[in-house]
C-alpha cells in the first residue's frame, strides 16, 4: 500500500489531536524521561500497576512531551497499547510497533518513537521509583522546567540518547 508524506501527517495529527494518557500521573508506580540529544526534545512517563491472577500488569501509563507531534502521536498510542500488559512484554514491543497505526514512518520519524519505546523502557526497568513533584499544570511547556527541577531535587533519571538520525 502506497503512502504518501501527507497521509502520514494527517494520522499523526489525528492522534495527537487529543492525546489520550496525557499528563502527569501523581501516583505513578514508577517513572521514565528521556531525552534526544540529537534534536532535543524529551518525553517523560508514569506507570501504574496492578495485580492481576498473581501477576503484576500496567494498570494506567501517562506521557507528558516535549516534543514534536509524531512522539505526541506515538506516545499516545503507546500508552494505551501497554495496558494490561506485564513489564516484560510491554518490553519486548519497539517504538515503531507501539506506533503501527501512524503506518510507516520517514526515516527523519524513526527516532521519535524510539523515544517513546526508551522512555517506556525505562520507566518499566525501574525508573525513578518515587513521584517527585507535586501535581503541577498539565502542559508541554513546564516539562523542561520540571525535568530540571526533579533532577536536582529527586534525583529522576534524564538519559540522553544518542542518535545518529538527523532531526526532522
Ligand atoms: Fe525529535 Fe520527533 S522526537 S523530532
Amino acid at each position: 500500500m502506497s503512502d504518501t508524506p501527507e497521509e502520514f501527517q494527517k494520522r499523526v495529527e489525528e492522534a495527537a489531536r487529543n492525546p489520550e494518557n496525557m499528563g502527569e500521573m501523581t501516583d505513578a508506580d514508577s517513572i521514565g524521561t528521556v531525552g534526544s540529544a540529537n534534536c532535543g526534545d524529551m518525553l517523560r512517563v508514569w506507570v501504574k500497576y496492578k495485580e492481576d491472577a498473581g501477576k503484576r500488569i500496567i494498570d494506567k501509563a501517562t506521557f507528558q512531551s516535549f516534543g514534536c507531534e509524531t512522539a505526541i502521536a506515538a506516545a499516545s498510542l503507546a500508552m494505551e497499547m501497554i495496558r494490561g500488559k506485564t513489564p516484560e512484554e510491554a518490553m519486548t514491543l519497539s517504538g515503531e510497533e507501539m506506533a503501527a497505526d501512524l503506518g510507516p514512518l520517514p526515516p527523519t520519524k524513526v527516532h521519535c518513537t524510539a523515544l517513546v519505546e526508551n522512555a517506556l523502557r525505562d520507566a518499566l526497568s525501574g525508573g525513578d521509583q518515587s513521584p517527585a513533584q507535586p501535581p503541577t499544570e498539565q502542559s508541554n511547556s513546564n516539562l523542561m522546567s520540571d525535568i530540571t527541577k526533579s533532577s536536582r531535587s529527586s534525583g529522576v533519571k534524564l538519559v540522553f540518547l544518542d542518535e545518529d538520525q538527523p532531526a526532522g
